[in-house]
This record gives structure tokens, C-alpha cells and sequence, in this order.
């Protein structure tokens, strides 16, 4: 049985005033059939932590544990300031930040050193998308971004293409399976995680969740509410009754 997990990605979003939302996603957290997460700003998690009893995240952690690296959060200050996961590798990371894989997976060493369950994100651009490069750019992102390690107590991987996120646009059915068995023949261990991300909200998570290879998903927008949030945690609990 792999862990089957909704989590949620913040993103640079939230102040002090949104932690009530992250105490409602937290009442539905407590009884739900599958693991819950909220990946908040740095700047909310001793807060969050400090209000709720659940899983919190971080959305990205510098490769080195301290030192003169301005602006940066290092794994180790994550885990101290009360957050159990990191978000590693994600497409705005690798755009914003021009992240290239080595650094990426240098990251991942640092979260799994300081006792963070990494959430690593691979996936296709729009142009690599349309030129049918996907499973090929999925091949090279696990080889260069996930280091030698992973297990399902330390590491999901989240399939998010670039062009899905934020747009409404999702790939089909097909292309989602398709896209998760590519990634779990690859994987060192069959039993990680895959979650898929990009566009996920109310409307369509239980036709998504119920797809073969799909246990769970990486949310952005939709988690910042719990009014969007908490219906994706019941389709992933009704996904796998
Ligand atoms: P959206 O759910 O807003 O498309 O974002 C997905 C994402 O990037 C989660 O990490």
C-alpha cells in the first residue's frame, strides 16, 4: 500500500490572518483516511504549527545547513521552525531561480539529512510538452534531481507539467497514467509516492484521483481555501475506499 496524501502548496501567498484557514483544513486533517499537508510560506510555519496539530511544510530549503547565503532557508531551519516536508525541485524553483537538477537533488540531500519528507516536482514544459518530449524530460529530471536514498518514508514525487499549473488545463486520463507508470519504472523504489499536480480543484480531483498510479496530489491554488481544500481531501479518501 503506497501513502496516499493531499497536499497543499501555498505557493507566495498567506499572512498571519490566513491562519484561520489553515486551523479549518486542520479540523479536516485530524479524521481524514489519508495524509494531509499544507506547504505554507516560511514565514507562517512556526505559527501554523504552533495553532494545529498537523503536517506542515516548507516549499523549498537552500542545499548547504547555514552560512552566507542571504535570504535563503536551510533545511535544518525548516525542521526547527516545525515543518516535517519540503517542497523541492518545483517548476516556479527551476524558472524563477533558474534551478538546474544537481542543485535540485544537492537540496534533497539537505531536507533528508534534516529530517524532511521531500515532495520532489518533475514535469514537462508547454513547448517540450507539444514538441512530445515529455516522457523523455521526465526521464532526465528523476535521473539528474533524485539522489541516491529515496525511500516512501522520505520521499513522494509529484508529477506536475509546467502548462497545467494555474491554467485550468490538465492532460488527459491517458496521458496522466501514462505519465506515472513512466515515472514508477524509474523510481529505485515502486512503492514511492506519485502525486500528481496542476490545476487540481473540486471539479475534477475524484476523476483524477481514481486514475491508476495516482496517489494523491500537489494543490496550489485550491488550497488556499478551505472551502476548495477540504473536498479534495474527501475525493482522496473516496478515491481508494
Ligand atoms: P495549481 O493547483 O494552482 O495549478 O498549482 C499547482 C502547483 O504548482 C502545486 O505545486
Amino acid at each position: 500500500m503506497r501513502r496516499r496524501i493531499v497536499a497543499g502548496n501555498w505557493k507566495m501567498n498567506g499572512t498571519v490572518a490566513d491562519l484561520a484557514t489553515v486551523a479549518e483544513i486542520s479540523t479536516a486533517a485530524k479524521t481524514a483516511a489519508c495524509e494531509v499537508v499544507l506547504c505554507l510560506p516560511a514565514t507562517l510555519i512556526r505559527s501554523a504549527r504552533n495553532l494545529v496539530g498537523m503536517e506542515i511544510g516548507g516549499q523549498d530549503c537552500h542545499a548547504r545547513a547555514e552560512g552566507a547565503h542571504t535570504g535563503d532557508i536551510s533545511a535544518p531551519m525548516l525542521r526547527n521552525a516545525g515543518a516535517g516536508w519540503v517542497i523541492l525541485g518545483h517548476s516556479e524553483r527551476r524558472r524563477d531561480h533558474a534551478e538546474i537538477d544537481a542543485q535540485v537533488a544537492a537540496k534533497v540531500l539537505a531536507a533528508w539529512e534534516a529530517g524532511l519528507t521531500v515532495i520532489l516536482c518533475i514535469g514537462e514544459t508547454e513547448a517540450q510538452y507539444r514538441a512530445g518530449e515529455t516522457l523523455g524530460v521526465l526521464a532526465a529530471q528523476i535521473a539528474g534531481s533524485l539522489p541516491e536514498g529515496a525511500t516512501p518514508a522520505n520521499t513522494m514525487i509529484a508529477y506536475e507539467p509546467v502548462w497545467a499549473i494555474g491554467t485550468g488545463l490538465t492532460p488527459s486520463s491517458d496521458e496522466i497514467t501514462r505519465a506515472h507508470a513512466f515515472i514508477r519504472a524509474r523510481l529505485p523504489d515502486p512503492a514511492l509516492s506519485i502525486l500528481y499536480g496542476g490545476s487540481v480543484g473540486p471539479a475534477n480531483a475524484a476523476a483524477i484521483l481514481a486514475l491508476r498510479g495516482v496517489d494523491g496530489a500537489l494543490v496550489g491554488g485550491a488550497s488556499l481555501a478551505s472551502e476548495t481544500f477540504i473536498p479534495l481531501i474527501h475525493a482522496m479518501e473516496a478515491a481508494h475506499a
